[in-house]
């Protein structure tokens, strides 16, 4: 069976052929800056209408702002970011709610704490996959932690991570 993260870099792969950008460091050094953590800005900026990623106060569709934005973005990092700011307007910030009280951020906990083994999470100190890590830590219910280990596997693709 192909695993999870596989897939999901396949299917970023075909929705945005520069997936094997680093997004988050894109992120962390060209928008940070001036719009804090992506996820916060997606949830809070962001919209979908009629399918297309919306910017609230601009009503503008975040690709064709990014054209002009700042001078302009490539069309590569356009499209990686569009993919990226889309799922994270339709996730819900769970990782927020119950571990952003102890950890900064999902990505800082990948960096840290996270290896992908055959395309699953599993913690580096406990060698535990993260579902089971997750039933005794953090205390998340049942929904709430496959929403977070479905947006933990997602970056991890998106951070290309082996
Ligand atoms: C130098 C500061 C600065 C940087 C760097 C920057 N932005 Fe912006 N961005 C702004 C400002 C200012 C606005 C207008 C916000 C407003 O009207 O409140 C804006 C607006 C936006 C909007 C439209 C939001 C809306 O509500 O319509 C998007 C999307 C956006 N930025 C994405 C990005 C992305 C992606 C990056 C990095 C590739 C980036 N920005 C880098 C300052 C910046
Ligand atoms: C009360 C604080 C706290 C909360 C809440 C919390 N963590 Fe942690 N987490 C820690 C600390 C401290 C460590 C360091 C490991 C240790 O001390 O054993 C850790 C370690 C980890 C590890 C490493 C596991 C390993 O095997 O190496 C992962 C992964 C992790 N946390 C993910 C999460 C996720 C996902 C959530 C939310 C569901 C979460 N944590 C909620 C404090 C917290």
């Amino acid at each position: 069976m192909i695993g999870r993260a596989a897939l999901l870099a396949v299917v970023l792969a075909l929705a945005a052929p520069a997936a094997a950008l680093d997004l988050h460091a894109l992120w962390d050094g060209q928008c940070i800056g001036c719009h804090g953590h992506a996820g916060d800005f997606a949830r809070t900026s962001l919209e979908i209408r009629n399918n297309q990623l919306m910017g609230k106060k601009s009503a503008r569709s975040v690709a064709e702002y990014l054209v002009v934005h700042n001078g302009g973005y490539s069309p590569a990092q356009i499209s990686a970011l569009r993919t990226m700011l889309t799922a994270q307007v339709q996730t819900a910030p769970e990782f927020q709610i119950h571990c952003g009280g102890c950890h900064d951020n999902a990505a800082q906990v990948l960096r840290d704490w996270v290896m992908v083994r055959d395309g699953r999470l599993i913690g580096r100190q406990s060698g535990q996959d993260l579902a089971e890590f997750l039933n005794h830590h953090g205390g998340a219910d049942a929904d709430s932690r496959r929403i977070i280990i479905q947006s933990l596997t997602r970056l991890a693709a998106e951070l290309n991570y082996r």
